[in-house]
């Protein structure tokens, strides 16, 4: 055999593979999706997320500080009312339950980064992200409450905002709103291209937010489309947003690769509920093996581009890096 160019000779060991490797991720990168619940006494774990939970709020600080010791400094936390109604006030009231909650894991932990979504799926009664004219919601009427939970969110110790809605013109409003308070150095990370997926699920459980009626169709894109998904992530960096996201992740990847080479902000990818409900149940079943598949999801988020990674795996992938499992 007269074969000058072998391809597997860069794959003769662990040191070479990893020294040739395309992709590395680290810690920094990052960051753990939290619920927090109002009025509860002891975290309850979400049915079809085993190992994740609706957090009280002592329960909160205790896993705000398991993830710190693992390495991960970065939480985005979302809030579960006790009350909802049409307009989601709790999402905007300065003692609500997000609020309240910032407000605690700032002053115990000031080295954690806190990030708030922006939404007002989790605390209206109808389980829209948005206030309603009839039976649509309303898009412009929307901008207004949006800019107003950003605003109670960074006075309650939101390092940054990631406004989560879909709603057309919303990283504008924010960032007016925010500039106009005397917060212009405060960070939008724009859920810019927000998929209307089934991968959501568990979540929606999770929060009590599915839509009472209807679907998220007439805001969140359609699976189909990926030109679409530059369109918004270029809308919204023209609005000002700091940091793009795509979601989800996995089956996204072409997405995220698309953004990546379209915007100059850094990409972020969000592995969702329902991706980790399935890894759960599959390895449960013992059809998978669990830590490899995380360590090939993950990889395959920053392959297609991510620069940063939201996952509810954000522990247990600081640990693998520690072992040097994957990294
Ligand atoms: C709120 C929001 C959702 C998710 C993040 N922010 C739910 C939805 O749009 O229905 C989903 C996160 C996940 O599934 O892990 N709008």
């Amino acid at each position: 055999m007269n074969l000058t160019k072998r391809p597997r000779r860069l794959r003769g060991g662990e040191v070479l593979r990893k020294m040739v490797r395309e992709t590395r991720i680290d810690k920094s990168a990052l960051i753990y999706p939290a619920f927090v619940a109002e009025g509860l006494r002891e975290p309850e774990e979400i049915g079809a997320m085993p190992g994740q939970y609706r957090h009280s709020a002592d329960s909160l600080l205790r896993l705000a500080e398991s993830m710190l010791e693992s390495g991960v400094d970065k939480m985005m936390l979302f809030g579960i009312p006790r009350e909802k109604d049409a307009l989601g006030s709790g999402a905007y009231c300065s003692h609500g339950v997000v609020q309240e909650a910032l407000r605690a894991l700032k002053t115990h932990f000031p080295e954690l980064y806190l990030i708030g979504d922006v939404c007002m799926c989790e605390y209206t009664s109808h389980g829209h992200c948005g206030v309603l004219h009839g039976r649509e919601v309303d898009n412009d009427a929307t901008l207004d409450y949006l800019a107003r939970i950003a605003l109670s969110q960074r006075e309650a110790g939101a390092d940054m905002v990631a406004p989560s809605d879909m709603m057309d013109g919303h990283v504008a409003a924010l960032r007016a709103c925010l500039d106009e308070h005397g917060y212009a150095d405060t960070p939008i990370m724009s859920y810019a291209v927000k998929y209307a997926s089934s991968f959501y699920g568990p979540f929606r459980e999770a929060a009590g937010s599915a839509p009472a009626f209807g679907d998220r169709r007439s805001y969140q894109m359609d699976v189909h489309n990926v030109r679409e998904a530059v369109k918004e992530a270029s809308l919204d960096v023209e609005e000002g947003a700091d940091l793009v996201m795509v979601k989800p992740a996995m089956a996204f990847g072409d997405v995220i690769t698309r953004v990546k080479d379209s915007v100059l902000v850094p990409v972020a990818a969000y592995s969702v509920s329902g991706e980790y409900a399935m890894v759960k149940a599959a390895a449960a079943a013992g059809f998978i093996d669990e830590e490899r598949i995380v360590c090939e999801l993950a990889a395959s988020a920053f392959r297609a581009g991510a620069d940063i990674y939201l996952t509810y795996y954000a522990k247990e992938l600081a640990g693998f890096i520690t072992e040097g499992r994957i990294g």
